[in-house]
């Protein structure tokens, strides 16, 4: 009986060991829940050589290692700032910090110490993201979130040592952080991610934390009368069901009429907001159009914005943890966005660097007042060397041809295509509507078509055994014609194992009425970033040919569809490499 009860006791004791252990290094993963895939042997293997082989040129990069979401961006006193996660030890995600490099034209960029590291209680286990504000008198300020030493996330402020200092190196976190932890009704292991705060009418300042209670994503609001104090609100700003945890929120006001960006404190008549979150569960990031209600502190999306994961996106690529601000030299609103490798990490390891911020895009509500659209900023073309344009040229069916004359392994490429006659455009299911994705999938490049796929090929080898089509597909629904714009790596790369996802979105025109669309693609070695119908639709890949890599990257453009379309103008320039973090 004794022994019978020992063996029992040990064996009890071993399943909760085993539990125990199980739960610690759950732990390590849930608590951490930075959604990085957490690798503890490669976290702290500094990179012994940096391979340029597939690094991009023109995108924002460190010299070497990790990073992920852009943090921070401001514009101060006659300087662009970014901040971002970085790991300053690995090409994996660990031991973040807040890197920091600045600008004066957002596309050359200078590296300097990083601005946050771990070092005070509150953030002793991790300095995550975060945004930054101008507070009255030019005054910046930055919100981050920290983990404590229990790992829970809190929420810090911190300050610039000296504001005559122009590079705002030095940065300090008061000891009376967090500013904001949470409180019972929180979930302290998903509670990050504060956004820019805004002031309204009521002279208060607001911000919302990312958020989640069981599978319900929140967006948390917060009030403070002096940016120190802050007071949670009886509710969200806004939550859906189902959506899970909302990282990296993002919530500002965009003009009804205009050009012009706004100010995320401006409210009044004609302005509509825009709420953006980074859903974990699916990677990518939805936004929504609507109303704030200032007196209740409510965001209602409009009936034309679908609340959930099937919604409207920045970018229906690899593009995440994104964040706008208001650059106040030129009165708009830019849009930083993260995209990761679609390698392995032994891969990345390998290479010794990981992640790239994509090119900065304004953002503007488009006329439709149903959805945003985005452009590369203007001081891009800045870098635009060699130029080849082609004019007037049709594409039979199933014809191509190549666009020579330049180094497209780095380069920009605009084309506006002719498409007259839809008569043969491919029936529409309407069950296709909501999953634009599949249906790429199922029509990839090679499939011939109607009225498309049409567009380019980039980053392709000479025999085209690699290529990375970006294409325009058109089909007939019961009442319209559906767009769909569509990136298909599927051949872009010789090497067996890759990733290579193809990814699409529904371009919102009305084809049959203008007979034409247009396409930019900004090609970069390994990244392709792809502007719909000037920038309805965008689409981020990464690829990593085997072939088709420098001056053996070849350009084409092609139609597999049965009815020609002609190229009215295209115009392609080969891209110089800016200043680079010193890289
Ligand atoms: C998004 C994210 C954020 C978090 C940060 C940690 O990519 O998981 O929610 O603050 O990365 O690096």
């Amino acid at each position: 009986m004794g022994r019978a009860n020992s063996s029992c006791w040990t064996a009890w004791l071993a399943v909760v060991l085993v539990h125990w252990c199980l739960c610690v290094r759950e732990r390590n993963r849930v608590v951490v829940e930075a959604s990085h895939v957490v690798y503890e042997s490669l976290q702290s293997v500094p990179a012994s050589v940096v391979d340029s082989k597939l690094r991009t040129g023109y995108h924002f990069q460190p010299p070497k290692h990790w990073i992920n979401d852009p943090n921070g961006p401001m514009y101060y006193n006659g300087l662009y700032h970014l901040f971002y996660q970085y790991n300053p030890s690995g090409s994996v995600w660990g031991n973040i910090v807040w890197a920091h490099s600045v600008s004066t034209d957002l596309i050359n960029w200078v590296a300097l110490e990083p601005a946050i590291y771990p070092s005070k209680p509150f953030d002793i286990k991790g300095c995550w993201s975060g945004s930054a504000t101008i507070l009255p008198g030019n005054r910046p300020v930055i919100l981050y979130t920290g983990l404590d030493p229990r790992e829970r996330q809190v929420q810090n402020i911190a300050y610039p040592k000296n504001l005559s200092d122009p590079y705002l190196r030095e940065w300090v976190k008061p000891d009376f952080n967090p500013v904001i932890a949470p409180d019972d009704g929180v979930n302290g292991s998903a509670f990050r991610d504060p956004t820019t705060a805004w002031r309204g009418p009521s002279g208060h300042w607001k911000l919302v934390v990312g958020s989640k209670w069981n599978k319900r994503g929140k967006a948390i609001l917060y009030r403070s009368r002096d940016f120190v104090h802050w007071v949670k609100a009886k509710h969200s700003l806004h939550s859906a069901r189902d959506t899970g945890m909302w990282e990296c929120p993002d919530f500002y006001p965009v003009a009804l009429k205009g050009t012009r960006g706004l100010d995320t404190s401006v409210y009044g008549h004609g302005v509509k907001y825009v709420l953006k979150v980074s859903l974990d569960i699916t990677r990518y990031e939805y936004y929504t159009v609507g109303k704030y209600y200032h007196d209740k502190d409510k965001y209602v999306p409009d009936a034309t914005s679908a609340d959930d994961n099937t919604g409207l996106r920045y970018d229906y690529g690899n593009f995440y943890a994104s964040k706008t601000f208001f650059d106040g030299k030129k009165q708009r609103r830019i849009l930083w966005g993260w995209a990761n490798e679609s390698d392995t990490s032994d891969v990345d390891k390998a290479k010794g660097w990981a992640g790239i911020q994509m090119i900065p895009r304004t953002i503007l509500l488009d006329s439709s007042g149903r959805q945003l659209v985005q452009w590369p900023i203007e001081e891009i073309e800045s870098l635009r060397g060699k130029h080849v344009v082609v004019e007037h040229k049709r594409i039979p069916s199933g014809g191509f041809f190549e666009v020579t004359g330049i180094d497209s392994s780095q380069a920009d490429v605009e084309v506006s295509f002719d498409v007259s006659g839809l008569e043969k455009a491919e029936d529409f299911d309407p069950s296709w509507a909501t999953d634009a994705e599949a249906l790429c999938g199922r029509k990839t490049a090679d499939v011939k078509g109607g009225v498309g796929p049409f567009g380019v090929l980039v980053l392709a080898s000479a025999n085209m055994e690699e290529k990375t089509a970006v294409f325009f597909r058109v089909f007939k629904a019961y009442h319209k014609h559906v767009v769909l714009m569509c990136h298909d790596p599927t051949r872009s790369s010789l090497r067996a194992g890759l990733y290579k996802p193809t990814f699409a979105g529904f371009v919102d025109v009305d084809i049959a009425k203008t007979g034409k669309i247009s396409l930019r693609t900004l090609i970069d070695s390994s990244v392709v970033e792809s502007f719909g119908a000037k920038g309805k639709t965008c689409i981020t890949s990464r690829v990593y040919p085997s072939l088709a890599i420098g001056e053996d990257a070849h350009l084409f453009v092609f139609n597999n569809g049965s009815t020609d379309v002609k190229v009215s103008e295209l115009n392609a320039w080969e891209m110089k490499k800016p200043l680079m973090n010193g890289a």
